[in-house]
């Protein structure tokens, strides 16, 4: 696993080692490994950083890097021949936007390169770390393209803003339509597909999430009133309205994206060559349930990656908002 300790990472190393795996993590150290997984100790960008993963075999990697193509290409080229697969966690980012409703794998992708080694935008970078990948293992690369990941440890913002800001009660903005169709994977299933796909040695990319419409917008906020118990009322409001409040979809409402383009990109995949290859998606409830017992451990301190932008509405925003609406 290179990195492991953190959201899907870390998903992924606790899923191998439930299943009985022996497990090699390799990160800089910056956060603890999950037990009884080994630590390998190095850092992807600085020279001479791999040296700790010069020796050794491995049935599999699992690699999530988000930057530079470059550093997929320098550990896929070091592991090649003592590895069978390269398991790259990618995203459907790699088809140019906007993606139509219904794109499987075979759609357009953006132009990239494997061996680009600079700061590039995420789409070129994640098709960057897809080519760098094909190029060292060719059929034995599994590029895992997620959508939107939920679950425990999500360090993005996206289902604990959710759950904090329903969990503080009162009126809440809740951006409709409520059966707005929802497409996501809870990382624990896409682990399980990972790892269950790696262990049969398949190749080639496939889009991992779930089903469209595998649960909606209200079905998804009905549930965080009652997973936290809150006596938060939701207060449907339609997308123009949103919109014209100059309320930013996916960032300051996490998760829903209005109707239309932005919305067949991001919730409307074709993931049925996953699911001829055994993806199995969990109800909502159980991502949910876990996801808020997760957080209630952590004091309210839910972890932020440096590098992602903050989620969710400013609550004076909010009131207003919804006093305009009332
Ligand atoms: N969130 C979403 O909705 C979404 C959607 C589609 C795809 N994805 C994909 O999902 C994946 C998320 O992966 P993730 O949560 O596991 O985060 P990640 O950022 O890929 O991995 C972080 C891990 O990498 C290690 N690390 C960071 N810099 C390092 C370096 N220079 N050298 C060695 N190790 C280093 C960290 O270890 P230490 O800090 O412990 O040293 C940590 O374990 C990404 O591939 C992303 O593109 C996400």
């Amino acid at each position: 696993m290179l990195g492991g300790t953190e959201f899907v990472g870390r998903t992924v190393t606790e899923a191998a080692l439930a299943r009985g795996w022996q497990v090699t993590v390799f990160h800089r150290g910056h956060h603890a490994p999950p037990q009884g997984a080994t630590a390998l100790r190095g850092d992807r960008t600085a020279p001479g950083g791999l040296t700790a993963l010069e020796h050794g075999t491995w049935d599999a990697v699992v690699d999530t890097w988000s930057g530079a193509p470059s550093t997929v290409g320098d550990t896929a080229r070091l592991l090649a021949g003592r590895v069978r697969t390269y398991a790259y966690v990618s995203s459907r980012s790699v088809h140019p936007f906007p993606a139509p409703a219904g794109l499987a794998e075979d759609g357009p992708l953006v132009e990239a390169s494997p061996d680009d080694g600079g700061d590039t935008d995420y789409a070129r970078a994640k098709r960057g770390g897809e080519l760098a990948a094909l190029a060292a293992f060719g059929d034995h690369a599994l590029l895992a393209r997620a959508g939107l990941i939920l679950g425990p440890y999500e360090n993005i913002g996206r289902l604990p803003w959710w759950l904090t800001r329903i969990a503080r009660g009162g009126p809440v903005l809740a951006p409709g339509p409520r059966d707005l169709p929802l497409q996501y994977i809870d990382a624990r299933d896409l682990a399980a597909w990972l790892l269950a796909a790696a262990e049969r040695g398949l190749g080639g990319p496939y889009n991992l999430v779930s089903p469209p419409g595998h649960t909606t917008m209200g079905e998804l906020l009905d549930t965080c009133v009652r997973v936290t118990g809150s006596s938060a009322e939701l207060r449907w409001t339609a997308p123009d309205r949103i919109l014209a409040a100059d309320i930013a979809p996916w960032t300051d409402l996490p998760i829903w994206l209005p109707p239309g383009e932005l919305h067949d990109t991001l919730h409307a995949a074709d993931v049925s060559k996953a699911l001829t290859a055994g993806l199995r998606c969990r109800p909502i409830a159980d991502t949910v349930t876990a996801t808020w017992a997760w957080l209630r451990t952590l004091d309210g301190q839910a972890p932020q990656r440096a590098d992602r932008p903050r989620m969710g509405l400013d609550p004076q925003r909010e009131a207003e908002v919804l006093r305009g609406a009332a």
